[in-house]
């Protein structure tokens, strides 16, 4: 999709199956809203062909492509109730008087709204409204819910709860999903399957555990989870397990990504999780370890259910080392300022080499 020269979405190629849930997860700019908007019909992509159940759509008209969707700002009728914003799509459809109400009737008890029809939208708490929304998207059986976004503005209480409440609906009707969003621990919660995208581009397609386990490249590492970069360059290679040269040590790592296959002398970047690295002041109890570094307490954030250090290590270079720290049998908190180690399994350092 082209704006003048500009490419909001380049090069986006993705199958879903049907009664999936899939999650397009990318920061700011990265071209999401687009994609859904070629999805349902508002936008036609300047190359290129969108499918659904097998036949190309390009040339059909939004209205007619049978998809649910819900926005961000939810765009519901506010002078009329609850029920009457869910009955709209049937009425637009022209169902009979008692189809609708039976309806009506179905998919308010599945969003639990049952006993709220008569109220008007602005009688309605957010969670509500959010309700009313996709029973509204959901209410005329769509080959395809589109949500862009519309849990962005509750709160996070309410928001990890709708996010549930989306899922178990999705499941129960076994609807097609494409869901957007910014929350990559929401990506993570609801989805069969993620893309994730930068710059217009998919940077990943993959399954939750196998985004979080084994990110595609660098920005997929960095965007899901809390995570250490390192430079270096490769020194050899025997499968996928690679050894790695910085500045002051040597690393051994999992190879995830070599578009051009691995030379020796390439350039790389090494990728840690903050949880996959442990800490100690005593070194005994890193034995075993791949890695293991002395570093400096440089701050303690207290998270609640974990500890964030952030540790000198000169050896990794200059750029603090991040790690959770989350052990039920220890919430002593190392001292900044204090001598201590770190040290991590190699299968847990992810290297790319460098396109
Ligand atoms: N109609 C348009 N004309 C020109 N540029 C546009 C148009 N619509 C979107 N863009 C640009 O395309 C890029 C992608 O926009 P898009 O709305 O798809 O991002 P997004 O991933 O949904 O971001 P957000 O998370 O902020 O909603 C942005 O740089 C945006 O400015
Ligand atoms: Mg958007």
């Amino acid at each position: 999709m082209r704006f003048g020269d500009f490419k909001a979405v380049d090069d986006a190629s993705f199958s879903l199956e049907q009664g999936q849930f899939l999650t397009i997860l990318g920061p700011s700019g990265s071209g999401k809203t687009t994609l859904l908007r070629m999805i349902a019909g508002f936008l036609n992509p300047t190359n290129g062909e969108i499918s659904i159940n097998g036949q190309a759509v390009n040339a059909v008209a939004a209205n007619k492509r049978s998809i649910g969707i819900v926005f961000q700002n939810l765009a519901l009728f506010p002078h009329m109730t609850a029920a009457e914003n869910v009955a709209f799509p049937l009425k637009m459809r022209r169902f009979d008087a008692t189809k609708i109400s039976n309806r009506v009737s179905e998919i308010m008890e599945l969003v639990r709204l049952d006993g709220l029809e008569k109220r008007r939208i602005n009688e309605l708490s957010g969670g509500q409204q959010q309700r009313v929304a996709i029973a509204r998207a959901l209410v005329f059986e769509p080959d395809l819910l589109l949500l862009d976004e519309p849990l962005a503005a509750l709160d996070r209480k309410l928001r990890e709860e709708m996010q549930l409440e989306f899922r178990r609906i999705q499941k129960e009707l076994g609807v097609t999903t494409i869901n957007v969003t910014h929350d990559q621990r929401e990506a993570l919660v609801v989805s069969d399957q993620i893309i994730v995208m930068d710059g217009g581009k998919i940077q990943q397609d993959a399954t939750p555990t196998q985004m979080y386990r084994t990110p595609g490249n660098p920005f997929v590492a960095n965007f899901i989870g809390v995570t250490n970069v390192i430079s270096g360059e490769l020194m050899s290679l025997s499968g996928n397990t690679v050894e790695i040269k910085t500045s002051d040590v040597n690393l051994s790592g999992v190879l995830r990504s070599n578009p051009d296959g691995a030379k020796t002398g390439a350039k790389v970047k090494c990728a840690v999780r903050a949880e996959q690295i442990r800490i100690s002041a005593d070194k005994a109890e890193l034995d075993g370890l791949g890695a293991i570094f002395e570093g400096t307490v440089t701050d303690v954030i207290f998270e609640g259910e974990r500890l964030l250090y952030e540790l000198l290590v000169p050896q990794l270079g200059p750029d603090p080392v991040r790690i959770f720290h989350h052990d039920r049998n220890d919430f002593a908190t190392h001292e900044l300022g204090r001598p201590v180690y770190i040290g991590w399994e190699s299968r847990d350092l992810h290297v790319f080499v460098a396109e």
